[in-house]
């Protein structure tokens, strides 16, 4: 399917321009009024029943879209669903790096254009919804589906995810997943998330209402609890915050399956389940019949998702829409540079009696590179559940450093399944890189035998020693560690002179990685989620819990208010060149509460080769009447700087960006206070120059 049909009341098809809000909801409201109850709920439901629907779902969902149903009589199209959001799930679609190293890159533009790749494959394989914009906080790195995500921050997420949202919007509808606070895998069907309204509102939503504000069609349910209700049926987060409060007009449709557990669903205001129906259907209908469910509540969900069906038929750019544009070349190159944008330089130390780099390989000096770690030369893009991308190709580490070598640079390989062979292998070249890390067999989707949230986030023992031993052998030795989130280096760190961390880095990960340790891509990639010391430093995890507390703090904000040092900092990322940070300034020393702070900093680039830089605002304040976090990350902006080259850099603060959520009066409270503003590279306080300013009452 390249076209969607155009629901009867849509216009003819002359009229193909864009429609705004308000026509959409004239002509949704319009075609309401032709339609039974019948055939409203079957827009609620799924395509068919339980069995042989799941039996479908099993078999087809990596082949072709799962649909809710269309109305002939109607013309009103289907829902035509595919998965992300490391690319489409169908056939064999361009596998992107996954959304924490995409995070990593904190390019908004970058994922923009990711998003109009993914909406192009999706329409051109007959998709009209995407369920790519994963976007849960981290709150700890041990959750299996990490990798789906892009961090640990509110701010960071929000701006990452409604760049995805714009990107596929283009084409197709995006559906916003898990709303809320879904970030325990083992025991996500049942477990009930304890948590305070000013918790929810200014830690575990904000990013929602980004997304919800860039106009996203459509919101998931997560399957968890939170304070005791499914959030399938939990008025307060559908119908409360999210339809009243937020002014959502899309719809929410349910998780799979067990997304929820009865009709009553609707009443809380869940207006899709999908993909089959279970608890919707005939069954919702006898509860409308029977009063449980009101007729307002059906046409309310109807027309949140005529009104969608509506707009996107009059959106795309059918010329796209093509077999050849799935893992087009452009595409291809597209998967590349996202992947040489995610990558993070963690570590990179002079050594020797030169005091040398290791990074990037000076491929003039040296003949001999030992390539070490049975994973660097396997296939590793992520997990194996809903999100499972199946590329025609994947580069591995091996193959894109093989191929971009020269010729007279000889690659020897060892899978390192014997740390002493390996140890010798490297001892007989001038560098070494040991590849390692994690698989789908570590973390991800809980698939009942693989999966799952991480027990320990330290490498396995044996990977732990083939670095100490590979090190021993050769102190020109790079780490790079592969992974959906943060890894626990404590036990070998102090001893490696350059550490890469690579993430799942998508198809063309192999190439990337060859581009950065090469030198012929300057690594910019900034840690999205902060790398720990150990787990004591983490919010408590623990993946069977029936019930768990959620708490303000989490990521880099626990760690400063207890005043401790992470291995690597949330924002933090090395780079071939280095910058340097001046002459931050604020266009006022006070500002009211419903204006904007303007700052500006100059940064140069004061080293030898071009390079991209991440400039990071945070915000703080002293004396709040609520604990709140020493400073929170509310803006960035990437740059590009040519050596010796300075640009002034232009962010801005918005007063509100600065409110607490006052549980009693049950709004959003600007405070009176003295704030100060940070800048610099990462989050860490000697890396910050800092100002403070005024918000008058
Ligand atoms: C996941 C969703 C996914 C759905 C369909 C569920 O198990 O939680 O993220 O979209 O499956 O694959």
């Amino acid at each position: 399917m390249a076209e969607s049909k155009a629901p009867s009341g849509s216009g003819g098809p002359k009229d193909s321009a864009p429609l705004t809000k308000e026509q959409a909801d004239e002509k949704a409201r319009h075609l309401l009024t032709q339609m039974s109850l019948k055939e409203k709920i079957q827009q609620m439901s799924g395509s068919t029943s339980l069995f042989p629907g799941l039996l479908e779902v099993w078999l087809a969902y990596n082949i072709r879209p799962l649909p809710a149903p269309e109305n002939e009589r109607l013309t009103i199209p289907a829902l035509s669903w595919s998965d992300g959001p490391r690319g489409v799930v169908m056939n064999h679609s361009t596998c992107f790096p996954v959304s924490m190293a995409r995070g990593a890159s904190w390019d908004t533009e970058l994922e923009e254009r990711i998003g109009d790749a993914m909406g192009v494959e999706a329409r051109s394989q007959g998709a009209n919804i995407m369920g790519s914009v994963c976007i849960n906080l981290l709150r700890h790195p041990a959750w299996g589906r990490a990798q789906e995500t892009y961090g640990e921050d509110p701010y960071h997420l929000g701006v990452m995810g409604a760049a995805l949202v714009r990107g596929i919007q283009r084409h197709a509808m995006a559906c916003v997943k898990h709303f809320a606070a879904n970030s325990i895998e083992k025991s996500r069907w049942h477990v009930d998330i304890r948590i305070g309204e000013r918790i929810l509102r200014e830690v575990y939503l904000p990013h929602f209402k980004r997304c919800v504000d860039e106009g996203a069609a459509c919101v998931m349910s997560a399957y968890n609890k939170v304070n005791g209700h499914y959030c399938g049926h939990n008025p307060h987060l559908l119908r409360d915050i999210l339809k009243k409060e937020w002014g959502f007009d899309g719809f929410v449709m349910s998780d799979f399956v067990l997304g929820i557990r009865n009709g009553k669903a609707a009443s809380a205001g869940l207006d899709v389940e999908f993909p089959v129906t279970i608890h919707f259907g005939k069954r919702l209908m006898r509860l409308v019949r029977k009063g449980t469910v009101s007729e307002e509540v059906i046409d309310e969900a109807v027309l949140r998702i005529l009104r969608q069906k509506i707009r996107f038929a009059r959106i795309g750019q059918p010329g796209r829409y093509r077999p050849e544009a799935v893992v087009s070349p452009e595409h291809k190159a597209l998967a590349r540079e996202a992947a040489q944008k995610s990558m993070v330089l963690l570590k990179n130390e002079p050594i020797g009696a030169d005091l040398q780099r290791v990074l990037p390989i000076d491929t003039a000096r040296v003949r001999r590179i030992a390539v070490i770690g049975w994973l660097a030369a396997k296939p590793n893009f992520g997990d194996r559940g809903s999100s499972r991308t199946r590329p025609p190709y994947v580069v591995t580490p091996l193959e894109g450093i093989r191929a971009a070598m020269p010729r007279y640079c000889e690659i020897v390989y060892n899978d390192g399944r014997n740390a002493g062979k390996a140890a010798d292998t490297a001892r007989q070249a001038d560098t070494a890189i040991v590849v390692v890390g994690c698989t789908y067999k570590d973390e991800g989707e809980n698939m009942f035998t693989i999966g799952g949230d991480r027990d320990s986030l330290a490498l396995k023992p044996h990977d732990e020693a083939l670095i100490l031993r590979t090190v021993a052998a050769n102190a020109n030795t790079v780490v790079v560690l592969m992974g959906g989130s943060a890894i626990i280096t404590e036990a070998w760190r102090e001893k490696v002179p350059a550490l890469l961390m690579a993430w799942y880095p998508g198809m063309e990960g192999g190439h990337a990685l060859a581009d950065i340790i090469l030198g012929k891509v300057n690594p910019s990639g900034k840690l999205p989620c902060v790398f720990p010391k150990s787990m004591s430093q983490l919010p408590l995890f623990d993946k069977k819990a029936k019930s768990i507390e959620y708490g303000y703090f989490h990521g880099y904000r626990l760690m400063d208010k207890h005043g401790q040092v992470p291995a690597f900092p949330f924002g933090f990322g090395l780079s071939y060149t280095t910058f340097a940070y001046k002459n931050l300034q604020i266009e006022r020393s006070e500002i009211g509460p419903d204006e904007a702070l303007k700052v500006s900093v100059d940064v140069s680039n004061t080293g030898n080769v071009a390079g991209d830089e991440v400039v990071q605002l945070y915000a703080g304040c002293e004396g709040s009447c609520v604990e709140r976090s020493a400073r929170e990350l509310k803006g960035f902006s990437k740059i590009h700087l040519e050596p010796g080259q300075m640009k002034q850099v232009d962010l801005s603060l918005a007063a509100r960006q600065l409110a607490y959520y006052d549980e009693q009066q049950a709004k959003w409270i600007v405070e009176p206070l003295t704030y100060t503003v940070y800048v610099g590279p990462s989050s860490r306080t000697e890396d910050l120059l800092s100002t403070k300013f005024r918000i008058r009452g």
